[in-house]
C-alpha cells in the first residue's frame, strides 16, 4: 500500500536531515545510536538521503546528540516511573522506542500538526504514547498536558529554528506548568548557528534558522531563575568518541582539550528545574 503523507511546510521537511542522519548511522559499521527504525523508515518512504551529502561527521554528530538527549530521559525516567515525558520538535524520531519507558510514563511528541499525522501513518503506536499537532510558539498546547507530575522534555534539532524570544517564552511557559523536572536539547553557540548556515550539509535549513546562537551554557539561567545547569555535555569528551572513524577520533580528542573548541562542535544541555 502507498503512503501518502500530508504535504510538509520547508520547517517541517528539517525533519528529513536528522531522519537521515540516524538512518545512515545505522548503516554505519559501528552505529553509534543504531536507530533501527530510522533506517527502516526512510527505506518505507524510499526517501533519497544522498541529497544531503552528508559526510560520516555530521551523521555521527545527529546520532550522538540524540544518544545523550535519550540518557537524560532515561534517567530521570529511572527516578521518576510516573514522570511526564515530551519531546518538542519530535519530528519523525521514534525516541519513545528507544526509550520504551513503563506503563507509568506518559509520553508526548510535539510537532506541527502535519508531523503529527505523518507519525500516525508510519510510527508504531504505544500505550502512554502521545502525539500534540501545535506550534509550539502557541501558548495553549501544554493545556493537553497532565502538569502535577515532574516532566522531562527533550529538544532535537528544535532551538535552533526559534527565535530567542521564542525560546526564552517556552522555557517560561514549560517550566510554570510542571512542579518540577529536566530539561535537556542541543545547544547552538553563535559559531554553531553561522556553520550551520554555511555548511553544505545543513544548505537546506539554513534560511530557516531563527536563533542567534549562545555560547554560555549559564545563559538559560539568567533568563528563568528556577532553570539551574545539571552539565553542559561537550560530546567530544563522551566514551562514544572512542568507536568513531580514526581521523574523525583523532581530531575530536583534539578538540575535547580545548572547551572553546569543544563548543565549536555540538553540545547537549541538561538542565533541572
Ligand atoms: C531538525 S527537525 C528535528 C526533528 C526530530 N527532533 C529529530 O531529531 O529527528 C526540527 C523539527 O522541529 C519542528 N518544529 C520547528 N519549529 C516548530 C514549532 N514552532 N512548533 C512545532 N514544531 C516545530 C519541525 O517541524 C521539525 O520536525
Amino acid at each position: 500500500m502507498s503512503i501518502v503523507l500530508p504535504v510538509f511546510t520547508p520547517i517541517e521537511e528539517t525533519l528529513y536531515l536528522t531522519l537521515c542522519g540516524r538512518a545512515l548511522d545505522n548503516h554505519m559499521a559501528q552505529p553509534i545510536l543504531g536507530d533501527t527504525m530510522a533506517e527502516q523508515l526512510v527505506h518505507k518512504l524510499g526517501y533519497d538521503c544522498g541529497r544531503f551529502r552528508l559526510s560520516a561527521s555530521p551523521i555521527i554528530n545527529i546520532a550522538h546528540r540524540a544518544k545523550k538527549l535519550d540518557e537524560v530521559a532515561r534517567g530521570f525516567i529511572d527516578r521518576h516511573p510516573n514522570a511526564v515525558g515530551l519531546d518538542l520538535g519530535a519530528g519523525l524520531d521514534s525516541r519513545v522506542v528507544r526509550i520504551a519507558p513503563p506503563a507509568g510514563v506518559d509520553w508526548h511528541d510535539v510537532d506541527f500538526p502535519e508531523v503529527i499525522a505523518a507519525r500516525r501513518q508510519l510510527l508504531p503506536q504505544r500505550a502512554h504514547a502521545h502525539g500534540i499537532g501545535a506550534d509550539l510558539t502557541d501558548p495553549d498546547w501544554l493545556d493537553a498536558v497532565p502538569g502535577d507530575r515532574p516532566a522531562v522534555i527533550v529538544a532535537d534539532g528544535l532551538m535552533a529554528f526559534l527565535t530567542q524570544e521564542d525560546m526564552i517564552a517556552l522555557l517560561e511557559r514549560l517550566i510554570g506548568h510542571f512542579p518540577s523536572g529536566e530539561i535537556a536539547f542541543n545547544g547552538y553557540t553563535r559559531f554553531a548557528i553561522w556553520a550551520a548556515k554555511h555548511y553544505h550539509g545543513t544548505q537546506s535549513v539554513a534560511d530557516l534558522i531563527r536563533s542567534p546562537g549562545f555560547d554560555d551554557p549559564r545563559q538559560p539561567e539568567r533568563w528563568n531563575p528556577r532553570l539551574h545547569l545539571v552539565k553542559e555535555i561537550l560530546l567530544t569528551r563522551e566514551p562514544e568518541v572512542a568507536q568513531f572513524p580514526p581521523a574523525l577520533r583523532w581530531f575530536t580528542r583534539l578538540s575535547a582539550h580545548s572547551t572553546a573548541l569543544s563548543r565549536r562542535g555540538t553540545t547537549v544541555l541538561h538542565y533541572r528545574f
